[in-house]
């Protein structure tokens, strides 16, 4: 025991130890500075390499007071991403944290500006948005990482290291859980519920996250159909919200979602999604293999945390059992998740969480919401980029 102890001293101290080269400092400008901006404007301002030089916000005024509330010195401001992008001709990225409906425009203009761009959850709100800012990426040559920070957890991570360990065989059967029993998510104002500036719902304000923890661990096969199902009850219910009923007439989002995906390589994705319902949660996530599952505790928040351990099931010597997996302890997830976008600009790495993965996420979503419209199944095509 002594010995695990003194090994994860060591580790972080490699971690901490990491030499950060400060004489170039990466110059980055923030798009949209509303809730999210500011996790991303935090973990930017603990980076002695990093300089956020620009903000812009279509509300007149609002990114300067943001600049104001983070001491951020010496900014210029503007009122829309394009202004920007025209204006700062130093920039080497920016850090997109518009509403849903303005990722794939305000992601495309800084990609055809040779912007390296760090792009909020979700990807896009339609399958052929992300296909567009995709093109702009091929295009450019520069890194698009998509902001998916449950990634950075390491008991995350360890889902996808046993899956990809063998331990539990072909996987036949994965399944999503979690989900919030009263989460519409309306605390700063209705940008989220509104079609005009959410475009899409629970589906993709965190139904994206329990499909990235899956689809990651099996190595994102491709999707081949999907039979989806969404709703609307409580969003569009005056009485869910009792200081602002009024939030029922602008609800234009789904609630909640369900649906069955088949993937390439003979797996069934079993997806369940929710912000309001009369149940404490859509279940635990599972992974079915032909040697072993997987059980990954139910969580509603999707922020990367875990509250309980995986628990692995398997037989041995003709025995049922079942055991856990140590926990990890939680980090500073948005602090990992820009940093190392950060490293990937300096060093002319990669995209953490690259479009190439994430497009099979909006594909599903985009399936589930086509095949919902239609009351039927559909197949799911991505156009090659
Ligand atoms: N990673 C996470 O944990 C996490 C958490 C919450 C939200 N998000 C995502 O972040 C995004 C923003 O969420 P939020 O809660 O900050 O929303 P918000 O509505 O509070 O803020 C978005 C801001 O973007 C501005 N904006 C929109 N289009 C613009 C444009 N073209 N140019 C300049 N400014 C523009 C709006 O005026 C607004 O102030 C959403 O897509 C959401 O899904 C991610």
């Amino acid at each position: 025991m002594a010995k695990i102890a003194d090994l994860d001293a060591f580790e972080k101290i490699q971690e901490e130890e990491k030499v950060i080269d400060t004489s170039k400092k990466v110059k980055i400008g923030i798009i949209g500075t509303g809730w999210i901006a500011e996790n991303h404007a935090r973990a930017l301002l603990k980076m002695d390499d990093v300089e956020i030089v620009a903000l812009a916000d279509l509300i007149p005024g609002k990114a300067e007071r943001f600049a104001q509330r983070f001491g951020i010195e010496n900014a210029r401001y503007y009122e829309s991403d394009e202004a920007l992008i025209a204006a700062e001709k130093d920039l080497d990225a920016v850090s997109i944290c518009t509403y849903n409906t303005q990722h794939a425009p305000c992601a495309i203009h800084a990609l055809e500006a040779g912007l390296h761009v760090m792009l909020e959850k979700p990807f896009t709100v339609t399958l052929d948005e992300a296909i567009e800012v995709m093109k702009a990426e091929k295009k450019s040559g520069k890194i698009l990482t998509i902001g998916f920070q449950p990634r950075m957890s390491e008991n995350m991570q360890m889902i996808k290291k046993i899956v990809q360990s063998g331990e539990l065989g072909d996987i036949y059967y994965i399944q999503t859980g979690g989900g919030r029993r009263r989460g519409i998510p309306t605390p700063f104002g209705t940008t989220f519920i509104e079609k005009e500036t959410g475009g899409i719902g629970a589906l993709g304000d965190i139904g994206c996250y329990s499909l990235d923890m899956l689809l990651n661990a099996v190595g994102y096969p491709k999707p081949l159909t999907a039979t989806g199902y969404i709703s609307d009850f409580f969003g569009k219910d005056p009485a869910y919200y009792p200081n602002h009923p009024e939030y029922a007439e602008k609800f234009g989002v789904d609630d909640f979602a369900a649906g069955f995906v088949r993937l390439e390589g003979g797996i069934m994705l079993d997806f369940r999604i929710s912000w309001a319902m009369h149940m404490n949660t859509c279940g635990d996530a599972l992974i079915l293999g032909t040697k072993g599952g997987l059980r990954i505790p139910s969580t509603d928040c999707w922020n990367g945390e875990f509250k309980t351990p995986l628990t692995i099931y398997k037989t041995l010597c003709d025995e049922m059992v079942e055991y856990q997996v140590p926990m990890k302890p939680a980090a500073d997830f948005f602090f990992k998740k820009m940093r190392s976008f950060v490293d990937a600009v300096k060093e002319g790495g990669k995209a953490t969480v690259p479009s190439s993965e994430i497009v099979i996420n909006q594909a599903i979503i985009d399936g589930l919401v086509r095949s919902a419209k239609l009351g039927k199944e559909v197949e799911i095509e991505i156009p090659e980029v």
